[in-house]
């Protein structure tokens, strides 16, 4: 087998799907991400969440005074869909560029999607014209049906909901985000390219095991949960195939220590510190690193209609440590493979 490059060059990468909070908190993780990624996707679940496109604006002018200066980083911001959401609001914050996207959670599916929609069944006007205008929605898909199995709530909305609303919408442009089942993987090319999947460096190295090695694992805990083996290796194979739905999304979701260390630890992993590194390793590993640019540099931005980004970095084989803790407001953080080293760096 020929031995993979020793470094590679990609255009600029973006972040599909990222989690920044806010005040102190974003201050103290914005700069991992604009550090490398020239946009993102920011979700929209703050709390309260984004509802409004005057809160959109205001949230993006926060993002971008916490930027570090010379960044160039650009946030795409996105509308928190709930049950009371009015269409003319969303396509008015569309058409002036307030935000580029609609996320729907389930309610109570995860982080602070307790205002999400109950029943998607009262968003229907607002899908339909989304589907109308070429809005992306962005889709959390677990069901919340409590006597549906947690490592089954991926798959079974596939079928309950998503199905059903694509079969409706047919021009809806929909992104799975966080993939985690193979499910998910092959809903998504059956439905691409209207349909596209976010895929994050920890579905694609961990497997359910890894949440109990040893003990429990509160860091590797995150909604969509990760799931069995042959999972990950359909997320892999999907992540390296080049195929234009499949794309680059983080869903770094900081959470301070405590909140995750904690008798009812909440969902989330804080991954910007290495995010590309990981994918890099991810790709080499797969022997697969000439698509990686196509993964997180060129899929997203045509799935959205946006230019991909003109600027190139430089990834080289070399070691990147991850820190054990990053500092965070009263508290700190605790990263995804925090102490362990990657096989990929940037390269100035
Ligand atoms: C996210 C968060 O913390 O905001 N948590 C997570 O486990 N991914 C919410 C989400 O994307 O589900
Ligand atoms: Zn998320």
């Amino acid at each position: 087998m020929p031995s993979p490059p020793s470094s590679i060059v990609i255009r600029r990468p973006d972040d599909w799907h990222l989690h920044l909070r806010d005040g102190a908190m974003l201050g103290a993780v914005l700069p991992f991400t604009a550090r490398v990624f020239g946009r993102a996707i920011v979700m929209p679940n703050l709390v309260p969440p984004v509802t409004t496109a005057a809160g959109a604006r205001a949230y993006r002018a926060r993002i971008e005074a916490a930027c570090p200066p010379g960044s160039g980083f650009r946030p795409l911001m996105t509308c928190y869909l709930t049950d009371r959401t009015d269409a003319d609001e969303v396509a008015r914050g569309f058409g002036d560029g307030a935000w580029v996207a609609a996320k729907y959670y389930p309610a109570n599916a995860t982080t602070h999607s307790e205002s999400g929609v109950s029943d998607v069944r009262h968003i229907l006007s607002v899908l339909a014209r989304m589907e109308k205008i070429g809005m992306p929605l962005l889709v959390h898909g677990e069901v919340t049906d409590a006597n549906v199995d947690v490592f089954d709530r991926e798959a079974v909305f596939l079928d309950r909901v998503l199905g059903p609303l694509v079969r409706d919408f047919p021009g809806l442009k929909v992104v799975f985000e966080h993939a985690t089942t193979e499910d998910a993987v092959a809903f998504v090319r059956a439905h691409a390219p209207g349909v596209g999947a976010t895929l994050t460096p920890h579905h694609l190295m961990i497997n359910r095991n890894a949440m109990f090695e040893g003990g429990i694992r509160p860091h590797l805990y995150c909604l969509p949960v990760a799931k069995r083996e042959k999972h990950r290796q359909a997320l892999r194979r999907a992540a390296v195939s080049g195929e234009a739905c499949f794309f680059l999304g983080t869903d770094s979701a900081p959470h301070p220590r405590a909140a995750k260390e904690s008798d009812c630890g909440c969902a989330g992993i804080f991954n910007a510190p290495a995010a590309i590194e990981a994918y890099a390793q991810v790709f080499a590993e797969e022997g697969a690193l000439a698509k990686l640019e196509a993964f997180a540099s060129l899929n997203g931005p045509a799935f959205y209609g946006l230019p991909a980004n003109e600027e190139r970095i430089k990834l080289a084989q070399a070691e990147t440590r991850i820190p054990n803790t990053v500092p965070a407001p009263g508290d700190t953080l605790r990263p995804f493979l925090a102490g362990e080293t990657l096989g990929w760096r940037i390269e100035a």
